[in-house]
């Protein structure tokens, strides 16, 4: 940043005048205020909470009339604008107007350098430009809807699936057996973590890694390795100094010899062509393609699991919607695509599921150059160079103006997979109203059609074959990179049959 920059800042700050144009300003958020959930800030006190940083900017809009009170922004310091929107018009423009051509924005890597530093930078999720083009075009195939849900293809997650579903009811009926107990408390999270990444490394990646040695190293390494990003993100310095005098370093050490394994073993089943290996067709050395191997075990990993915990989660304190979803999946072969496809209530928990606690809860973004952006209702915004954007969807999905009563028929903080419906009789365009659950415009998720299969294949097989309540009323959000469950999804599980 220049020196003439910054002083323009700080002037700008001092006077208080806005940095950004348009009809839909952002409001101003105040450095220091009371009865804020917390600072907007995140500070190694508050940094796993981004959702209560993000609540912190609403504070206060009580008396905003117009945009101003769902587009915030802070600026201080001489440093550029932090733009916090929960305004889903400018959610969506942003979006559309994220990638490679000049003048678009770009993902902004503030808040994921510690992803990068343990995956590397040249990946999807952190490259931009010209880097971030050719790794895009080089998942399309692989990834796409109509490779993924052929019928073999389908049929070889089955088999992991089925497998493991029929080893970890083996073990809760012997547990409900030694205790007598019709019903078994457990938390679930850790469960559908492993089966998470079974999938992908044994049927996506064509590996075969043993289940125990994925429970027993893999995913505890993927689980520090994942929380250690976030910390090495927010103070590198002091996290490194702290592994020191706690000798913690052997640790974070040995985890990374596991992810790096992890890492080889998927990369292996490339020369032979084994599992998805077969449709990547590129003449990429096996090094170029390291660090999204490492996004996709870790991140792929993590976002499922936050989907099927979530739906889970919400079963779990909705027994009618759970009966709903039990009628649907119980005679049917849930296996089979076309059947999944054709499970109404199901895809609607699932729908409702992403809208209200979206896997990730905010998208990073950075103005490259000024920019203007228009939404479809004809609003428009100037977004300085350099801002800082975080593009709230947790909030935006929560809002009641946006997702309530008077739109949806239902409030928008609770979970109600029965708006959809509403919606639809209203005719509501789905293009129209986006929750962003895979993201939107060309960052969108390449991993959507593998995750829908994967989390719908999990939560189909649980209902089917337990019930399930939640020990707990409610629960709040753990958010980390992915948001889940904080009560780890504990449930108490009752056997529905004993015959699969
Ligand atoms: C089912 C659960 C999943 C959810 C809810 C989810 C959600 C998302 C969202 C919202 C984005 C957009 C982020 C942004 O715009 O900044 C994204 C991007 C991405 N996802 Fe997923 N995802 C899931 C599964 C997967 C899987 C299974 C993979 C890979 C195996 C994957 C790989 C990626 C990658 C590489 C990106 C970055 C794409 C880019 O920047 O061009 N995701 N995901």
């Amino acid at each position: 940043m220049s020196f003439q920059t910054w002083t323009k800042r700080i002037f700008q700050q001092i006077k208080g005048d806005n940095p950004f144009d348009g009809d839909c300003l952002p409001s101003r958020v105040p450095l220091f205020a009371l009865g804020r959930p917390t600072s907007p800030i995140p500070l190694p006190w508050n940094y796993k909470e981004p959702i209560k940083i993000f609540e912190a900017f609403y504070s206060g809009t009580k008396n905003e009339t117009g945009w101003g009170k769902h587009n915030r922004y802070l600026y201080a310091g001489g440093i550029p604008p932090v733009l916090v929107t929960r305004d889903p018009g400018i959610i969506k423009a942003i979006q559309a107007d994220t990638g490679d051509k000049p003048g678009q924005f770009d993902r902004d890597t503030s808040p994921t350098a510690g992803i990068a530093r343990a995956t590397g930078e040249d990946s999807l999720l952190y490259a931009n430009g010209s880097i971030w083009r050719r790794q895009k075009s080089l998942v399309a195939k692989p990834f796409s809807r109509s490779n993924l849900f052929q019928p073999q293809k389908f049929h070889g997650f089955e088999q992991t699936f089925r497998k493991t579903v029929k080893e970890r009811l083996d073990v809760m009926r012997s547990l409900q057996v030694s205790t007598g107990e019709g019903k078994t408390r457990v938390a679930l999270d850790s469960e559908i973590k492993v089966v998470m990444l079974e999938m992908l490394v044994n049927n996506f990646f064509g590996a075969s890694v043993s289940y125990e040695e994925l429970r027993d190293r893999y995913v505890p390494a993927l689980v520090y390795m994942i929380d250690h990003m976030v910390r090495d993100t927010v103070a590198p310095r002091a996290q490194a100094l702290a592994r020191k005098f706690s000798g913690s370093e052997k640790t974070l050490q040995n985890h990374q010899v596991a992810f790096e394994d992890l890492t080889n073993i998927a990369l292996a089943g490339r020369a032979q062509e084994l599992g998805l290996w077969k449709e990547f067709k590129s003449d990429a050395s096996d090094d170029a393609l390291r660090s999204n191997i490492r996004v996709f075990l870790a991140g792929a990993m993590e976002a499922t699991t936050s989907f099927a915990t979530w739906a889970i989660s919400h079963l779990s304190r909705n027994p009618e919607w759970q009966e709903k979803v039990y009628e649907e999946v119980k005679e049917m072969d849930i296996y089979d695509p076309d059947d999944f496809t054709g499970a109404p209530n199901l895809n609607q928990v699932l729908e409702e599921t992403l809208r209200l606690t979206p896997a990730l809860c905010f998208f990073p973004r950075r103005a490259t150059v000024d920019t203007w952006v228009e939404t479809s209702d004809h609003r428009r915004m100037m977004i300085p160079k350099d801002t800082h954007i975080r593009l709230d969807v947790w909030h935006s999905n929560r809002c009641e103006e946006f997702w309530g009563e008077d739109v949806t028929g239902y409030r928008a903080d609770v979970f109600a997979p029965e708006r959809w419906d509403v919606m639809k009789e209203k005719g509501l365009n789905a293009k129209e109203m986006l929750h962003f659950g895979f993201g939107h415009g060309p960052r969108f998720c390449p991993g959507r059609s593998l995750g829908l299969l994967e989390v719908g294949l999990v939560v189909g097989a649980i209902v089917k074959l337990f019930k399930f309540e939640a020990v707990h009323d409610h629960t709040g959000p753990s958010a980390g990179v992915s948001t889940k469950p904080a009560d780890g999804v504990l449930v108490d599980l009752e056997l529905r049959t004993d015959k699969n």
